[in-house]
């Protein structure tokens, strides 16, 4: 059984040459499969899909397509090719030679990390699970299930690290990987976001594009890192990682595409309207928006925050493209935070700069964000219509950071309690607005059709057409 394995296992870790690591994942490798039966996509298993594997590492062609059945998907461990007398980019080790082990008194830090981006991975894959219910397309049910395998992948990719590089502690970090569940009461995953249901495919869309773009900024900042081997691994898995954030983007465009020919089709903007032909409106839209974007905001930690320094200084866990920077010891400049003054207000406050860094990924994150906010504005703006998209302030629902718990509105103005509560619903999902999502999800699986809700795509995969059908449910 072994043998067969490894050489089904695509990698450029030197797996075959490596007996210790094969007999580490020969033991995770059989319980893996268990968690994706129980865990991943409900009834899929037997799905002829058009996938993309990961086979190669190089600029072109580092993928194949075809159909997979998805529990025959070969998740392979990539690292991205090394550079060349690889030195440490930021921190007190500037300019040092980059690490291909782990630093003794860094292991426990560099393990967290490694767990606690490995731990989003599944579940993620958890969260989505019940979707291919109710997939408004063929293509659209194959960029779920690609976007599945590869977060299936990149755990892979997290334990292939904890098993070459942390023995021990290592394998049980890595049997615990597969023993949390998101939204699980006793042993939930451990970020928030990731323990909150996705259950339609509105909610999916804004997922891959808040929560994994967040996951891209957190990737970036640790393909800084100066332990090597984690660099190079995430530099690789941000290759991938590019397309769960289109399968968002273009999701998002295609929704707002279906509500602009709705309104157009006469009779105006009212949000009843628009439900009525089968479309969301817009201002549930941005409900959805206000939800998953302050959601996915707390992911990157407080605004000033003692581990982020420390990750830093230690050359752990960087800025997400360091190389911007001329100070890469970041020891001088300082970072101004809005803080709540307690009277409803808010005081900026000049932090050091290091202590600032999940603030500094934050913002650039935010502004990453920005630019679909844009592109579906021109839309609405060519179309004839004064509504605007926007981006909530980031004080607005965090539970996170210094702003935890405050009561503002999406524009960041402090409100009360009492008024916070009254108009929640204004500026949230409602129960009303989940149940007339959810009523929206209906599957259509005949090749080349889409569900009402959305435009179709305007391209399909690779060369083929956008009505080929994706996956065979046989
Ligand atoms: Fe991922
Ligand atoms: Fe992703």
């Amino acid at each position: 059984m072994a043998i067969d394995y490894w050489s089904a296992i695509p990698n450029n870790v030197g797996l075959a040459d490596n007996p210790a690591l094969q007999r580490a994942l020969a033991h995770w490798q059989p319980r893996f499969l268990e968690w994706w039966r129980e865990m991943g996509p409900v009834g899929a298993q037997h799905y002829e899909v058009y996938l993309r594997t990961a086979v190669a590492v190089d600029q072109q062609g580092w993928a194949q397509y075809g159909m997979v059945r998805m529990p025959e998907y070969r998740w392979g461990i990539f690292l991205a090719e090394p550079v060349p007398d690889r030195r440490i980019g930021f921190g007190d080790a500037y300019g040092e030679p980059v690490w291909q082990q782990v630093p003794g008194e860094l292991r426990a830090s560099l393990r967290r990390l490694i767990v606690t981006q490995g731990d989003t991975e599944p579940a993620s894959v958890e969260q989505q699970r019940r979707l291919g219910l109710t997939a408004p397309s063929l293509y659209d049910l194959r960029n779920l299930f690609q976007v599945n395998v590869e977060e299936g992948r990149h755990l892979w990719a997290m334990v292939y690290l904890l098993h070459a590089y942390f023995g021990r502690d290592g394998r049980e970090e890595a049997e615990e990987l597969l023993a949390r569940h998101s939204g699980d009461p006793d042993k939930p995953r451990i970020l928030g976001t990731f323990n909150e249901p996705i259950g339609d495919w509105l909610s999916f869309f804004l997922f891959t594009y808040f929560t994994d773009r967040d996951g891209r900024y957190q990737l970036k900042s640790l393909a800084e890192s100066g332990f090597d081997p984690l660099s190079r691994t995430c530099r690789f898995m941000l290759t991938e990682e590019a397309y769960h954030m289109f399968v968002g983007r273009t999701g998002i465009t295609r929704v707002v595409k279906r509500a602009l020919e709705v309104m157009r089709a006469g009779g105006g903007e009212e949000p009843d309207r628009i439900r009525a032909a089968g479309a969301i409106d817009l201002p549930t839209l941005q409900r959805y928006i206000n939800f998953w974007f302050s959601s996915s905001l707390d992911l990157f930690g407080a605004e000033i925050s003692s581990n982020a320094a420390s990750y830093f200084a230690t050359g752990l866990k960087g800025r997400p493209d360091e190389g911007q920077y001329d100070d890469h010891r970041a020891l001088d400049d300082r970072l101004t935070i809005d803080l709540p003054d307690g009277k409803g207000g808010s005081v900026g406050e000049k932090v050091p700069l290091r202590n600032a860094i999940n603030e500094v990924t934050r913002r650039a994150y935010i502004d990453d964000c920005q630019i679909g906010i844009r592109a579906w504005n021109r839309l609405i703006a060519a179309a004839g219509y004064d509504f605007r998209l926007f981006l909530p302030s980031p004080r607005f629902r965090r539970a996170v950071g210094v702003w935890a718990g405050v009561a503002v509105d999406p524009q960041g103005r402090p409100v009360s309690p009492g008024e916070w509560a009254a108009r929640r619903d204004e500026w949230l999902p409602s129960a009303g607005d989940r149940a007339f999502v959810d009523g929206l999800m209906q599957r259509v699986v005949e090749p080349g059709k889409v569900a009402g809700w959305l435009a179709p795509p305007e391209i399909g995969i690779g060369n083929l057409p956008a009505s080929y059908e994706y996956v065979r449910l046989n």
